[in-house]
């Protein structure tokens, strides 16, 4: 019913084969015989979850899950005045169980690790996938090996990852290190591999498309705008869009616009020179640690979801994140982590360059929350107010200034 096919050479893989990219060393995606699908949105009632989707999720077994998906759409009518738009919507992935978009991918990551009948799974991470993979690998009864990059993830990522039993190693060298490290270890030792350059784990992400659509009404949104890191979600929430409208459940694919913030921004580079492909950035730097990547592996897919849909991508500085972040919590009740808040300073800065039409209905992913990361919070929010336990104290406090 599916199989793997490599995105540059096409070749194809057998589903059972332990792979990650083809022997030229393209990409891979999960291809399936759509001819043989047949789901309507009738199928589609009932509650919104990762494994209401199983006709396109490419597992056989009883799932490893904790209730993923079905996270929030608000409509965010205060955000789209301030930033001179109509329709905004913010799809929340930091409701999932632990926090941010990648138990979508971990849930289907971590059945496929059992279905293989792999003893152990391993990831590099910023911190989000690591807490992810100790959650899920902690219910699969699966030891799980975290590779993160020494002083540089948030606090909450790394209590998840520690409290879950996770082996938690701290590289001293960036994220791509950890990357390149936890691939070589996955080879040696036959660990599986659970970043974002397994296509399975993209099959799971893929949902947050298919759950975008239902919440509007079985409809695409014009523009889908998300923070890019290892560029995998910008990919999986393409290919969900376009397979609901190669199935005739909706009727465009709305155009993928990727956030990165300006010290971590090949993709953004690749795009603004029209580049095949990007240059590695040898020192990413910046506050949103989930998305300080310099050599994201899924660029070129990333660079044909962006090219194909028409979308587009931009860089934001720290500070327009924090100011985002400071408004999505302010403005509409929803906290999120820095990373997560660059797709809002990114719609702020694509509108006012007059390249979002006004009319534009468009959701933006918030895709992890904001106690990942309290740390950063205490560092940029007013300090609490100490005083005497007397109500002429309290008092004074509240009407200070006043
Ligand atoms: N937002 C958050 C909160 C993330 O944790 C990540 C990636 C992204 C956005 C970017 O997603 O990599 O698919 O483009 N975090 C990874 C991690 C790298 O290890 O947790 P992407």
């Amino acid at each position: 019913m599916y199989h793997l096919e490599c995105i540059e050479c096409h070749k194809r893989y057998k589903a059972t084969e332990i792979i990650y990219t083809c022997s030229c060393g393209g990409l891979l995606d999960v291809i399936y015989d759509y001819s043989s699908i047949h789901l309507t949105k009738n199928d589609l009632k009932g509650r919104l979850s990762v494994w209401k989707y199983r006709a396109l999720i490419p597992v056989g077994r009883e799932p490893i899950t904790l209730n993923e998906g079905g996270t929030p759409l608000y409509r965010v009518d205060r955000i789209a005045k301030s930033v001179g738009l109509k329709d905004v919507y913010v799809k929340h992935e930091g409701m999932n169980p632990t926090g941010s978009f990648k138990d979508r991918g971990m849930t289907v990551g971590v059945t496929k690790a059992l279905e293989l009948g792999m003893k152990t799974v391993a990831c590099a991470s910023t911190g989000n996938t690591s807490a992810s993979l100790a959650v899920y690998g902690a219910k699969a009864g699966v030891p799980a090996v975290v590779l993160l990059p020494a002083g540089k993830v948030a606090l909450g990522k790394l209590a998840q990852a520690l409290m879950h039993g996770g082996k938690v190693l701290c590289i001293r060298g960036n994220f791509d290190d950890a990357l390149k490290l936890v691939r070589d270890l996955c080879d040696k030792e036959g660990f599986y591999l659970l970043n974002s350059v397994n296509p399975y784990r993209l099959e799971g992400q893929k949902t947050i498309a298919f759950e975008i659509a239902d919440q509007l009404g079985w409809e695409a949104p014009d523009r889908v705008v998300l923070p890019v890191g290892n560029a995998g979600n910008i990919t999986a929430i393409y290919k969900g869009f376009k397979e609901f409208k190669r199935l005739g459940i909706i009727d465009s694919v709305p155009k993928m616009t990727g956030i990165q913030a300006e010290g971590a921004s090949p993709i953004v580079r690749a795009i603004k020179n029209d580049a095949d492909a990007i240059t590695v950035e040898s020192k990413p730097e910046t506050i949103a640690t989930a998305i300080r990547i310099g050599n994201p592996v899924n660029a070129i897919k990333a660079l044909i979801a962006i090219r194909e849909s028409g979308g587009t991508a931009e860089t934001v500085t720290d500070d327009e994140i924090i100011r985002a972040q400071h408004e999505l919590a302010s403005f509409e009740g929803i906290g999120v982590e820095p990373a997560s808040a660059s797709s809002i300073a990114g719609l702020r800065k694509l509108a006012r360059m007059g390249l979002i039409d006004k009319d534009e209905k468009v959701v933006c992913v918030t895709t992890g929350h904001l106690l990942k990361d309290s740390e950063h919070v205490l560092s940029v929010c007013p300090k609490p107010i100490e005083i005497d336990a007397t109500i002429e104290a309290v008092r004074k406090a509240v009407f200070a200034g006043s």
